[in-house]
């Protein structure tokens, strides 16, 4: 016998008069005292109510119903009846009862620390969450990000196994793969005073699958990189990982997009439509973000030319730098709401995201009013002609080397946006981010970096600028960005080893560490390496957007802390010392400060 014949979300007015039995958790009780008791049973599929009548039933069955608490693991018989209660539209089961015959308690849960309720969930600390997950999963709304997060790797696979994709694993123990993080290392037993890296994604595996015939790869790994956790960002991460041979760009940006319209089509109903490209630039100058979140207004707006007409010191020593500019945003009919405390909450945007100060001025009927309006006079008309201003406006401004205003201009807009509720949260606003620079320059390493990953190929005709000029090389890489949030990114790669070694070159790799790190790709890449590309999404930030939540810890499992804690698990802990021996490591207690 089946221990059940159907899910707690399954019984409607089809089976009336039918004998059934399920199973699942006590969600309530509630003995009325007139020899009734009701019990709503939850499973992943639903909620189903069940009624024990002392007419009807056993004693002893009355008895155990009776007992009954919230989260005891039950299964109940019965039949199948109208609901006498009058029926419960929120319920898919609304219209029918169970009339309990039988009832056996599986196991009882003991005084639960949390409940799961959807509607209590915020009351309780994430902490207390956590540590009590398994209780915390079985809130109906974590059952349904679950599902979702299932039916988009259904999806994935289905789409790309139509698309003759492999699916192959890569090793987790691996060397060193740079995608910019810290690596988290495992040390070697059998190799005294070695270690593995995890890996930070399967990035040269499904390279060097490609150069081995594989054509197109497809995985959905686990990524680790030993960052700080972030409200988008784990240290233990899953991405959507796939590659291509013999594709250029187009061909893989057209491929992702009709995966990612697929899956909001399938998944929400929703045509996300053609998925247009902006360049680099254009995000950095226009939006002051290269993940810029277009379901609102304010652009950024040049207005060097301007500025470097008055006398104002702060414009004046921003555009002495070698490529200042001054920017401005115009935000409309916000003079009221933009308070002096607003103001000063923007300013520490600004001053977190690098710049200086966070110059402003409001717009009234005689002009520009307060805070740096009268460094401005002389400029007045031009500057409102430019920025198109009317009364109520108010302007902030960003002043600085090109990348550093635009930047933290940028997180201004976002945070002015967030408090005047300018974000519309119906639209859905997705974007390919193209024509990346290939190198930044680090001040603080006084080298170059790669702005992807190094294995970025530079366009086909930037290629002889490498060694000239490498800040002017463009990549071919692209990251696909929906709502504000990087949801993908990846690029054509470099299958010429030569062009290889040379990046390699300009990243500061001696020759010894591009032999010891590399040397086994540069191999691999001198033994007909086809031309190749292709793109990671990140699953979470993709379920983030599904579920509409902004907390990455609500789309996994068992995620880790803003500490990188797992708190049911309590890891990461102490091992013994017997362990660590044979794996050759000693602890350095920290000298206390
Ligand atoms: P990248 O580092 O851009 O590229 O990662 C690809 C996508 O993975 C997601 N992502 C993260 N999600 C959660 N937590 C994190 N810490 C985190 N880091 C990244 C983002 C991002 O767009 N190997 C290359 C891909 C390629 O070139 O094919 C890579 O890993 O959504």
């Amino acid at each position: 016998m089946a221990m059940r014949t159907h899910t707690c979300g399954e019984l409607g007015l089809d089976q009336i008069d039918t004998s059934a039995t399920i199973c699942g958790w006590v969600n309530t009780f509630r003995d009325q005292g007139k020899g009734l008791v009701f019990v709503d049973v939850r499973d992943r599929a639903g909620m189903t109510q069940a009624v024990f009548d002392q007419e009807d039933c056993d004693p002893e069955v009355m008895e155990a119903a009776r007992s009954l608490r919230r989260e005891d693991v039950v299964q109940i018989t019965g039949a199948v009846g109208r609901r006498e209660g009058g029926v419960n539209p929120r319920l898919a089961t609304g219209e029918i009862e169970i009339r309990g015959k039988g009832l056996t308690i599986f196991s009882r849960a003991s005084n639960p620390p949390i409940l799961p309720d959807d509607h209590e969930a915020s009351k309780i600390s994430e902490e207390v969450r956590l540590r009590h997950r398994y209780i915390d999963l079985r809130r109906p709304s974590m059952q349904r990000t679950l599902q979702m997060r299932h039916d988009l790797c259904a999806l994935t696979r289905q789409y790309f196994h139509n698309l003759s994709f492999l699916e192959v694993e890569t090793p987790l123990l691996i060397k060193s793969t740079p995608e910019g993080a810290r690596d988290f290392i495992v040390p070697s037993r059998i190799y005294p005073g070695k270690w593995y890296a995890l890996p930070q994604s399967p990035q040269i595996f499904k390279q060097i699958l490609m150069v081995a015939g594989c054509d197109r790869y497809l995985q959905i790994c686990k990524c680790l990189r030993d960052e700080d956790p972030r409200a988008d960002r784990q240290a233990e991460f899953t991405q959507i990982d796939l590659e291509m041979s013999f594709v250029d760009r187009d061909e893989v940006l057209k491929i992702m997009t009709g995966f990612v319209r697929r899956v909001f089509k399938h998944l929400l109903g929703l045509d996300l439509g053609q998925v247009p490209r902006m360049s680099w630039r254009e995000a950095i100058d226009v939006w002051g973000s290269d993940r810029p979140d277009l379901r609102f207004d304010l652009p950024l707006t040049d207005i060097s030319e301007i500025a470097g007409r008055t006398d104002f010191k702060v414009f004046q020593s921003a555009l002495a730098k070698e490529d200042g500019v001054v920017k401005a945003i115009r935000i409309p009919a916000s003079a009221d709401k933009l308070t002096r405390k607003v103001l000063d909450q923007l300013q520490e945007t600004a001053k977190t995201h690098g710049a200086g100060g966070l110059p402003w001025t409001k717009v009234t009927e005689n002009g520009f009013e307060g805070g740096i309006a009268k460094f401005i006079n002389n400029v007045a008309d031009d500057l409102a002609a430019t920025l198109e201003i009317e009364p109520g406006d108010t302007i902030l401004m960003g002043c600085d080397s090109w990348l550093h205003a635009c930047e933290s201009l940028g997180q201004v807009r976002l945070h002015a946006a967030r408090v005047l509720d300018l974000v519309d949260t119906t639209a859905w606003k997705a974007l390919w981010v193209v024509d990346f620079p290939m190198f930044r320059w680090s001040e603080d390493k006084q080298r170059w970096l790669s702005e992807h990953h190094p294995f970025t190929a530079p366009l086909p005709e930037d290629i002889e600028k490498l060694e000239t000029d490498p800040g002017a090389v463009v990549s071919a890489g692209y990251d696909m960005v929906l709502n504000g949030s990087e949801i993908g990114g990846g690029s054509i790669r470099i299958h010429d080893p030569e062009v290889q070694e040379t990046v390699f070159r300009i990243l500061g790799l001696s020759e010894e560490e591009r032999a010891v790190k590399f040397g086994f790709l540069l191999d691999a890449l001198k033994q007909g390496a086809p031309p190749h590309g292709g793109v990671a999404f990140g699953l979470d930030r993709l379920v983030m957007l599904l579920t509409s939540t902004d907390n990455i810890r609500d789309v996994i499992a068992f995620p880790k802390t803003q500490n990188g804690a797992d708190l049911m698990t309590d890891a990461p802990g102490p091992v013994d010392g017997e362990q660590l021996d044979e794996l050759h490591v000693s602890v350095v207690e920290e000298a206390s400060v």
